[in-house]
């Protein structure tokens, strides 16, 4: 089986692949609408979601395929304590691919260790969301032409903001991109992920101010802060207005600078941005369902699982000190960890004895 799990799981010809695929289905949607006849697509999201399980259950059925699933673990057997994987195992048995979703990070990785059928990561914490990253970088390369030499702002919750961390790993594989990290000090950017920036040589700098970085932006990525991932309901009332993207800061943006956001928004954007033809993110949830399309076709047609590239992972005795792991809670799931070596901020390139980092949520344990 293949499955998506990070967006690196794929290669950046893949997504070239992809990409094309989706411009076709976009244009001959009529080529592709019995592809998946006598399959079934199970979403299993355990926490709440709007467009991901739509836009799943949607793609899936312009496909031809069926849906099974549940939309909330309250309505599943998790809620009497059943295991990830034991719930992955069963779903097997009736489905021919799974998409899900779980608050816990690092959750698909239990998953895929027992899983008979295809497992896309639909979400997991404030971790990783490979098809959002889909649909982002289908709305950069229909609105912005190209994925290289791009200076993307992305503002907000850099912390908690999954959707955050993918697209930056997706864009740092492309030449020329540089990022602007908007956010307050509390929900900056995990350091392993700036670690990862750097080692791909990816241009960067962090800042508390969208005010003066907007001017120079071809894309700018708002992001919700993310109350369910707050420990403390202080800090989310203190932190939740840090940024409302405005008109008035819209006049100070490039005529073709693009904002995107992955919604839903709260109040991040006013929606009097809405009618301002730079704003794209309600394109993004067109090109999401299109992309989640293509890589359904793709992930039922492969086999050869890859693993991620690049990490030597090594148990340490130790569990990882997220309480939001995987490991943390599921049964028979060895805790394993990677090694990193330094750590970026503020252009200024520090470097720290080795730590190791949570092989299921990229958290580093210190
Ligand atoms: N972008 C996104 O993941 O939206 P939902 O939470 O509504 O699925």
């Amino acid at each position: 089986m293949r499955h998506l799990l990070n967006i690196t799981d794929l290669s950046v010809d893949e997504v070239e692949a992809l990409l094309n695929t989706a411009s076709d289905i976009e244009a001959n949607p009529e080529k592709y609408a019995r592809a998946m006849e006598g399959k079934k697509l199970a979403t299993l999201f355990f926490e709440p979601s709007t467009r991901t399980r739509l836009s799943f259950e949607a793609a899936m059925y312009e496909l031809g395929g069926h849906v099974i699933g549940f939309a909330g673990a309250g309505s599943s057997s998790a809620a009497k304590g059943e295991s990830v994987k034991d719930t992955i195992r069963t779903v097997g048995c009736y489905a021919d691919i799974i998409a899900m979703r779980h608050p816990l990070e690092g959750a698909p990785w239990a998953a895929v260790q027992c899983a008979q059928v295809p497992v896309i990561n639909a979400g997991d914490g404030g971790h990783q969301h490979p098809t959002q990253t889909l649909a982002d970088l289908m709305t950069l390369k229909k609105e912005k032409g190209r994925l290289d030499h791009l200076k993307v702002g992305v503002c907000g919750d850099l912390r908690f903001g999954r959707t955050v961390h993918s697209l930056m790993e997706a864009l740092s594989r492309y030449p020329g991109n540089e990022f602007v990290l908007i956010s307050p000090r509390e929900l900056r950017v995990p350091g392993n992920l700036l670690v990862d920036l750097t080692e791909a040589g990816v241009s960067y700098h962090e800042t508390e101010s969208l005010e003066e970085e907007i001017g120079s932006l071809d894309a700018l990525y708002m992001t919700r802060i993310q109350q369910e991932r707050f420990f403390s309901v202080e800090e989310y009332l203190r932190l939740k207005d840090s940024y409302i993207l405005d008109e008035e800061k819209m006049r100070l943006a490039a005529k073709d600078m693009i904002v995107m956001h992955p919604l839903p928004r709260v109040n991040e954007i006013d929606v009097k941005v809405d009618s301002d033809p730079r704003a794209c993110y309600f394109k993004q949830v067109m090109y999401g369902k299109i992309m989640r399309k293509a890589l359904i076709l793709k992930l039922m047609a492969e086999t050869g699982l890859q693993p991620r590239p690049g990490r030597v992972l090594i148990t340490t005795g130790k569990q990882c000190k997220n309480p939001r792991c995987i490991s943390s809670t599921e049964q028979g799931l060895e805790p394993l960890f990677y090694p990193v070596h330094q750590v970026m901020r503020h252009g200024q390139l520090t470097r720290i004895p080795t730590k190791y980092v949570c092989a299921y949520c990229d958290m580093e344990q210190v």
